[in-house]
């Protein structure tokens, strides 16, 4: 897939702008600090998965002072067929939120995947050592652009959560019925069970070549894994799902004095196990970003394959923190797909992608006397 042009209005720090991304496959965003480069790739994550990588709200999203955003792009696929895609949302005179596809209004989550995409950001560097939440984001922003299904049961499930959260404070404070909790617990087995197993599915498939991949780029670890963290041992649907509605009754006390929910996939956890141990205990930092780039790489293909187009590749100021071995890998990796990568001085080895300056709401094509 290619992005062939991109607008945004009242998105974050831009009023109105519009690129053309049509010529070249390897685009470079370059700009100072807070200049909007982030911004940016943020609207293209909304696009393709209907959520911002970042998890921000959507009233974060709309320029601030303002009560909408709109997020429009151009597509053509790899087989030569134009699409356009477009998102609205607005929290005034009510909140709401409209997805388009060749100007056919449709729910937001039908357009998930339509542009797919794969992210890298910079808190992905410390991918093994950092916040579950970003491990388990990582596996849930694939999936949704995957799996229709996938996409309902986690809105379902993070819906539910929320109600049964503010049930749990409710009957701390005395103003709620334990018996009220049976109904949410239900659906928070019943979808909860799917999220589990297609994390627990897409794992075996990353796992699949995941050895291979890292000894590719130069490590040759033994009997490499990728172990998933949870409570439970089940892995049919219906076992996952009478498990974890068990679950949450046992572990009710517990949630009620806590307040909120403390079992189930928005809980889960995963790790590569190399040998036995895990790789965020032994590895050095250079061998976690080689892992971590393996990961990206699993990620690319996962998505070419399952999507039948090539992904296009998000790098948020993550490049010049890469060695350069690792630099030229990644580059020689995604010849063919377009990338578009966001840093503040750009490196040597970028100089002939087509250079863009982000700064003060205006992204523009850099003239070669002005690169920095
Ligand atoms: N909703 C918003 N409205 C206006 N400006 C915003 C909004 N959200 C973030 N910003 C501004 O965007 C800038 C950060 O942009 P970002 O894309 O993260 O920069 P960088 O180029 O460093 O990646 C900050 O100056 C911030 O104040
Ligand atoms: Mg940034």
């Amino acid at each position: 897939m290619r992005l062939r042009s991109l607008t945004l209005q009242q998105f974050r720090s831009y009023t109105s702008l519009a690129c053309s991304f049509a010529e070249g496959d390897l685009h470079v965003l370059q700009g100072p600090n807070a200049a909007g480069k982030t911004n940016l790739l943020e609207a293209l994550s909304i696009l393709s998965s209907g959520r911002s990588f970042l998890g921000a709200e959507e009233d974060d999203l709309m320029l601030w002072g303002h009560d909408h955003y709109r997020l429009q792009a151009s597509l053509l696929s790899d087989a030569g067929e134009e699409k356009n895609i477009e998102i609205v949302s607005q929290r005034l005179p009510r909140r709401a939120r409209a997805g388009f596809l060749n100007d056919v209004r449709m729910p937001i989550g039908r357009l998930n995947g339509v542009l797919p995409s794969v992210v890298f950001l910079p808190q992905d560097l410390e991918l093994f050592t950092g916040s579950p939440a970003r491990r388990r984001d990582l596996l849930n922003d694939l999936l949704v652009q995957v799996s229709p299904e996938f996409t309902l049961s986690l809105a379902a499930y993070q819906k539910v959560l929320k109600q049964r959260n503010t049930l749990l404070r409710r009957i701390r404070e005395g103003t709620g019925r334990i018996q009220d909790l049976e109904v949410w617990e239900e659906a928070l087995a019943r979808e909860g069970a799917v999220i589990t197993l297609a994390h627990l599915e897409l794992l075996k498939v990353l796992q699949c070549t995941l050895e291979e991949e890292l000894s590719s780029l130069g490590e040759t670890w033994r009997a490499v894994q990728i172990a998933y963290d949870r409570h439970g041992q089940a892995n049919t649907r219906e076992g996952i799902a009478s498990e974890l509605a068990h679950d949450l009754l046992h572990f009710r006390e517990r949630d009620l004095i806590i307040g909120s929910t403390t079992i189930g996939p928005h809980r889960h956890d995963w790790r590569i196990d190399a040998d036995g141990r895990s790789l965020a205990t032994f590895a050095s930092r250079g061998q976690q970003r080689t892992a971590v780039l393996a990961l990206l790489f699993l990620q690319v293909s996962y998505m070419e394959v399952r999507r039948g187009e090539k992904p296009v590749i998000l790098l948020d100021d993550v490049f010049s923190e890469l060695d350069q071995v690792h630099q030229e890998r990644l580059m020689a990796s995604f010849l063919g797909h377009q990338v578009l990568l966001t840093t503040t001085h750009v490196p040597p080895l970028l100089s002939d992608a087509v250079l863009w300056s982000v700064g003060e709401g205006k992204v523009e094509r850099q003239e070669v006397g002005r690169r920095v």
